[in-house]
């Protein structure tokens, strides 16, 4: 495993992805900057389509009119503050903002249970791999737990989404306090899991977590029908797991939708499932 310093992020995107290889959808996207951008920020972006193998085009015209004009689905936008991933005929962009992971870390702060963190049980100092990144809402939630002396590596698969995600954990101040803490450890990985982990050296972390994608209600809300189509779909596969189990000293937790009988068929241990609850956990303990 690379070993990078506390608070040390890498964007490794890839290069050499075909445009139309990026969104699981099978269509294109192109790198773009806001209106009127610095010379830098153009720069960033023109650096930033190399390096995903993207088209850059320049911001002359408003999206849907570079969408039409390019064919493209997606436009992954670049400005001073932020990268955001925008998707054809919808208003709302991809960003990040902590989103529900802020808001469940503040209802922690408040003493209320959390589902991840009472399945991963967290001490102070520990080391945790979050397998399916997404926007890093269980990431930071997991960052809090290990506090000042652990940290976090999330790994996504998804190009486009780790652009984002990446961009917002280095410059995107959270509040509050804690939560601007916790995004400070974590690293961001643009990697399959699979082969993130099989690189991992035998018990080097203590606890590996998986999401993979489900269908929930919140799936219809404009920003994550756009994660939803960028993101990896697949489910958390048998070889994945047994990495997880080697590279692991404490445990793997398996977070799925709570009509998945993944957990019974991978062989975890099932955690009592909340009433009101969507998802469900399986954990192996090691
Ligand atoms: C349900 S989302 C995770 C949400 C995340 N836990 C959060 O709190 O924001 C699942 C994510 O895992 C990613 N993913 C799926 N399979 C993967 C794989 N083999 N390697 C890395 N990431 C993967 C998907 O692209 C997607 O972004």
């Amino acid at each position: 495993m690379t070993q990078r310093a506390e608070g040390e992020r890498s964007e490794t995107e890839p290069s050499g992805i075909l445009c139309d290889m990026t969104g699981q959808t099978g269509e294109g996207t192109f790198v773009t900057t806001g209106w009127k951008p610095s010379p830098q920020v153009a720069v960033e972006a023109e650096q930033l389509a190399g390096r995903l193998g993207l088209p850059y085009v320049r911001r002359s015209v408003g999206l849907e009119r570079l969408y039409a004009r390019t064919g493209a689905r997606f436009a992954l936008v670049v400005e001073r503050t932020q990268r955001t991933l925008h998707m054809r005929g919808r208003r709302v962009a991809l960003r990040f903002h902590g989103g529900m992971g802020l808001v469940r870390l503040r209802h922690a702060l408040a003493g209320r249970p959390d589902g991840m963190l009472l399945a991963c049980d967290l001490r102070p100092g520990e080391v945790v791999i979050d397998a399916t990144a997404g926007l890093c809402g269980d990431a930071l939630l997991a960052a809090h737990a290990v506090g000042p002396g652990g940290r976090v590596i999330a790994v996504e698969k998804s190009p486009l989404l780790a652009a984002v995600v990446a961009h917002g954990l280095a410059h995107t101040r959270l509040s509050p306090h804690a939560a601007d803490a916790a995004r400070r450890r974590i690293t961001l990985v643009t990697q399959d899991h699979l082969a993130y982990l099989a690189g991992c050296p035998d018990k080097s972390v203590d606890l590996v977590f998986f999401e993979p994608m489900f269908d929930a209600p919140a799936a219809r809300l404009e920003e994550f029908e756009i994660l939803a189509a960028v993101a990896d779909p697949s489910p958390v596969r048998e070889a994945a797991l047994r990495e997880a189990a080697r590279v692991a000293r404490r445990r793997v937790v398996l977070q799925v939708h709570r009509d998945s009988d993944a957990v019974e068929r991978l062989g975890l241990r099932p955690l009592p499932v909340g009433r009101s609850s969507v998802t469900r956990y399986g954990v192996l303990d090691l």
